[in-house]
């Protein structure tokens, strides 16, 4: 099934209500304990590259308290709807493709759902190099795109059936619009992104991840 990309930023207030509302209580839990996994609690910069509402960057500072974590999303009216956490995390409004920081600056990258979002992969993940020094562990989790569109609903049938509409179309959008593993490691070979792998961990779920070369 080819590839139907979907609007790159959730910048429209309902869109990110109805996502901040949705219940990612479990699967945002594994994403941080997963880097939990791949890291340790010493001082070092971490950045969440599209954290919408920045429930996973809270939950990776409470897991990694000796860690200044930064979580950067275009959209605004995501990054509004952060709860006042118990935890720091300087929130950032930018665009992942052109980040306002330096070279080589952080020791952690991790981003959940925003692959599927970039019209044109490449720059974002040019970005990630950039701002990452050899040694930097990376984790960027997504969805991968079934081999139909018959697939795409089952998924969503499966595992949102009992979401609001809207949450269960933009599910069903984001699975079209997702890349295949093989495509994932064609963009790493393009970036030169030595030392990452791709993983299928899940029905619907690759980890591309690893330590920087
Ligand atoms: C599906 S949401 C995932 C949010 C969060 N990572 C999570 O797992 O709950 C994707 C987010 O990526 C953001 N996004 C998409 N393209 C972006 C870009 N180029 N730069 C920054 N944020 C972007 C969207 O605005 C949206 O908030």
């Amino acid at each position: 099934m080819e590839r139907q990309p979907e609007p790159e930023y959730m910048d429209l207030a309902d869109e990110a209500d109805a996502y901040a509302q949705a219940d990612f209580a479990d699967v945002n839990a594994a994403f941080a304990e997963r880097l939990a996994e791949l890291t340790e609690n010493r001082p070092a910069w971490a950045l969440d590259l599209g954290c919408g509402p920045v429930d996973i960057p809270i939950r990776v500072a409470a897991l990694r308290p000796a860690w200044h974590i930064a979580a950067v999303d275009a959209s605004w009216a995501m990054l509004a709807l952060a709860p006042n956490p118990p935890v720091l995390v300087h929130r950032i409004q930018a665009d992942a493709k052109r980040l306002p920081v330096p070279d080589r600056v952080f020791d952690v990258v991790f981003s959940n759902s925003i692959l599927h979002h970039l019209p044109n992969p490449e720059p974002f993940w040019q970005e990630v190099r950039r701002i990452s020094r050899p040694g930097t562990l990376i984790l960027v989790r997504d969805l991968f795109r079934p081999e139909s569109r018959a697939a795409a609903r089952a998924l969503v049938d499966h595992h949102a059936g009992t979401e609001s509409p809207l949450l269960q179309e933009e599910f069903y959008r984001s699975l079209l619009a997702a890349f295949t593993p093989e495509e994932a490691r064609e963009q790493l070979a393009m970036a030169n992104l030595k030392g990452l792998e791709v993983t299928t961990i899940t029905d619907r779920h690759i980890d591309i991840w690893g330590r920087l070369g």
